[in-house]
């Protein structure tokens, strides 16, 4: 890997000998993963697998079967490797994801198939060294034998397997998600399902939160307030896709969001005004509310979906760098210390990975390793379990994460 072959900032004392030692620190660093989705989790092998099972046709052009194995970037051996990272990566519009989103469920549909998704989804977190996942989900009626109730017990009982026979810990919470694209009646059942598992003593501190995603160009967030309303009422905590598209051309050089390159004005403002938990992407949120909060709500951001769904860069070497250095946000949230939480969204559908996202991060805006492990640290204290999970767990991160930071020291590959 030549040091030119990116432009801008690629120097960050890391020089290109020393960035795949970058990725393997980055890769043993525990981490707190806020912002996934578990079907948009779903290994590209295993859909193929599915397909052929099921005899589905997959008419989506955008699934292609894959050469590697899954999961297979945790093998990088060496600069060339990690280079592979950065190109050759396929596309995704946001309707490429929605049109994949809209296939997914016709090959996982049934409890086997569902089951084997949530583990997979569970394995691929723990193999980055994930200690904390709030995965989220949408119930789904998969068919006559499993209707939403059993969808969310399927997920449910697999992380309870997960956590107690799997060796490496990863403490696994589940966040309820509405799809803006569907009926308010669907969103109150959902609503109704969280509060049940949340009152019920074998799930009540599995299930954390809620969630409003699904096509933001659908849907309206002000049929779902009151429901969200009521979930907040009973315990659970709120976060709220934000924000995700502007109404002008997205595509242009956009710097700053202002008002009138915001989603749906009205929208976004009403859901600020809603004070969630959790903001996910906030990419189209006017200016002035970045500095003018009393309490900042922490923002979910996941690097690698942002390029793809706001298209920032062309499909050229390097684009993933170049396209995350075009993000309307991130520079600004990582200069003003803004609160973040950094997420893969759909690691299957992004072709990407927790590891990964950081060292995006890392090479696209000059990080050094001690500003992303604090920032990974930091992240726990706006995940939604209960304060004493919480407190234990940013124990647990912060002697790890100092062990190896003077570990790393000693080897002087990567800068503190
Ligand atoms: P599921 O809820 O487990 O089925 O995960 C996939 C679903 O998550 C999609 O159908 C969308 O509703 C939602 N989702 C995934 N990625 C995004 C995103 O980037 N924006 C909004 N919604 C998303
Ligand atoms: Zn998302």
């Amino acid at each position: 890997m030549k040091e030119n072959d990116f432009k801008g900032n690629y120097h960050n004392n890391i020089g290109p000998r020393a960035s795949s030692s970058l990725y393997f620190f980055l890769q043993k660093i525990p981490k707190v993963e806020l912002h996934a989705h578990l079907n948009g989790c779903i290994r590209p092998g295993t859909l193929f697998a599915l397909a052929e099972e099921k005899c589905v046709t997959l008419s989506s052009h955008h699934f292609q079967p894959t050469k590697k194995n899954d999961n297979d970037q945790t093998l990088i051996q060496g600069d060339d490797d990690e280079d592979a990272l950065l190109y050759n990566v396929q596309p995704r519009s946001l309707q490429d994801c929605f049109d994949m989103f809209a296939e997914i469920p016709r090959c996982v549909n049934d409890v086997d198939s569902l089951r084997r998704i949530t583990l997979e989804a569970l394995h691929d977190f723990a193999a980055h060294n994930v200690v904390y996942l709030e995965l989220r989900t949408t119930p789904k009626v998969l068919n006559a034998e499993c209707d939403k109730r059993t969808y969310l017990e399927t997920v449910l009982g697999v992380m309870n397997e997960f956590e107690q026979s799997y060796t490496r810990s990863m403490t696994c919470r589940l966040i309820v998600a509405i799809d803006r694209s569907l009926s308010e009646e669907e969103a109150c059942e959902n609503v109704d399902l969280a509060i049940a598992f949340r009152k019920s003593t074998l799930s009540a501190d599995r299930i954390v939160g809620m969630d409003l995603g699904g096509n933001p160009t659908r849907g309206d967030f002000h049929c779902f307030r009151p429901h969200l309303e009521r979930a907040r009422q009973a315990g659970l905590r709120i976060t709220l896709h934000c924000g995700e598209v502007a109404d002008c051309d997205m595509t242009s050089n956009i710097t700053h969001a202002d008002e009138t390159s915001c989603s749906t004005y009205s929208e976004v403002q009403a859901m600020l005004d809603f004070h969630p938990d959790r903001l996910g992407h906030a990419l189209f949120v006017p200016n002035t509310f970045w500095s003018s909060q009393e309490r900042r709500i922490p923002v979910e951001t996941c690097p690698t979906s942002n390029v793809m769904t706001l298209e920032l860069a062309q499909h050229v070497r390097g684009h993933l760098m170049e396209g995350l250095q075009q993000h309307p946000q991130l520079r600004e949230w990582l200069d003003t210390q803004y609160p973040l939480a950094i997420g893969t969204d759909d690691p299957g559908v992004f072709d990407t990975n927790p590891t990964k996202e950081l060292w995006l991060l890392c090479r696209a805006f000059d990080l050094n390793v001690s500003i992303i492990c604090r920032l990974v640290e930091q992240s726990m204290e706006y995940a939604f379990c209960d304060e004493a999970t919480k407190r234990r767990l940013q124990e647990d991160i912060h002697e790890e994460m100092l062990l190896l930071l003077q570990s790393n020291q000693g080897k002087g590959s990567c800068e503190d």
